[in-house]
């Protein structure tokens, strides 16, 4: 699903050039379930950033699905963040006039999706907020914003959850419960999640730890195979990855020209 080859990135000019990311190579198969840790600066938003085409790689490939969109047009982009993505931020990033219902329904207004309404609810009734949505977001416990930013992340059918830090701002047990919904969506709904973390209650929900260091990647670690229908396969704790293992939701590999080609995630993959 992703692999991002060398890739770099650097901020600011020759005099002051921050690396912040230095040659990063990662493969990441669909239906992983992922946590990346490791001490502030060391890379990981930038990673989460360029892998949710929210930011370019000054240097290297990305390939999403066969198709390299760290050079894309930023249309092309825009597009596949609004159709395959979903984000989710420590800080929930809601707006603060909009209704839970209206927040939901945001992303497909902007594809101007047909039955936005009951969609948007539908996706609130899975992060158990159907009571709370007609309320706005200072009406709301931090926890419930957080189902909030769940739900509009999934509003859109994602094949990708990107969470950057999404229990940062909770108590552990409000934590937990954001954690039991994400790891639903891998377990239940063969959604891939990639979520950044410093706490390692948290990252073991995940089934591959990625640790960063300055700007690189200095382990990788899993513990169960990807998802699959049947559900995870526990792996031998700790056993280092193997690249080569094959990932059981990769679709047959057909390099798409376009990002209309990365397909959209079939009505069996949705309903299962
Ligand atoms: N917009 C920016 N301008 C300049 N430096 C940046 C910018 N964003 C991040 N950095 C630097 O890049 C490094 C990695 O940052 P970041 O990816 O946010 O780390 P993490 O998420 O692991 O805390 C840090 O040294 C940070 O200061
Ligand atoms: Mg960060």
């Amino acid at each position: 699903m992703i692999r991002l080859d060398g890739v770099t990135r650097t901020y600011g000019s020759d005099t002051s050039l921050v690396t912040a990311l230095g040659g990063v190579d990662l493969e990441i198969g669909a239906g992983e379930y992922v946590a990346i840790m490791g001490p502030s600066g060391s890379g990981k938003s930038t990673m989460m950033n360029i892998i949710g085409c929210l930011d370019r790689p000054s240097e290297g490939d990305y390939h999403f699905e066969g198709l390299e969109v760290g050079r894309l047009p930023d249309r092309d982009r825009a597009r596949l963040r609004g159709r395959v993505f979903g984000f989710v931020f420590q800080s929930y990033n809601l707006l603060p006039r909009l209704t839970a219902l209206e927040q939901v329904e945001l992303p497909l207004v902007y594809q101007q999706a047909p039955n936005r309404r009951r969609r948007a609810a539908e996706a609130l009734v899975r992060v158990g907020l159907r009571e709370r949505i007609h309320h706005r977001p200072s009406e709301l416990s931090g926890g419930e914003q957080q189902r909030v930013a769940i739900a509009r992340s999934l509003v859109v059918n994602p094949r990708l959850v990107l969470a950057d830090e999404p229990t940062g701002a909770l108590d552990t047990r409000t934590g937990e419960e954001v954690m039991h919904l994400l790891t639903d969506l891998v377990e239940d709904q063969g959604i891939t999640v990639i979520l950044v973390t410093h706490e390692q209650e948290v990252a073991d929900y995940a089934y591959r730890t990625i640790r960063m260091r300055d700007g690189g990647i200095v382990e990788d670690t899993a513990r169960r195979e990807p998802a699959t229908t049947n559900g995870a396969t526990p792996l031998e704790d700790g056993s280092p990855l193997d690249p080569a293992a094959p990932r059981p939701l990769d679709r047959e590999e057909v390099t798409p020209r376009s990002v209309e080609e990365i397909p959209p995630r079939s009505v069996e993959e949705i309903e299962a």
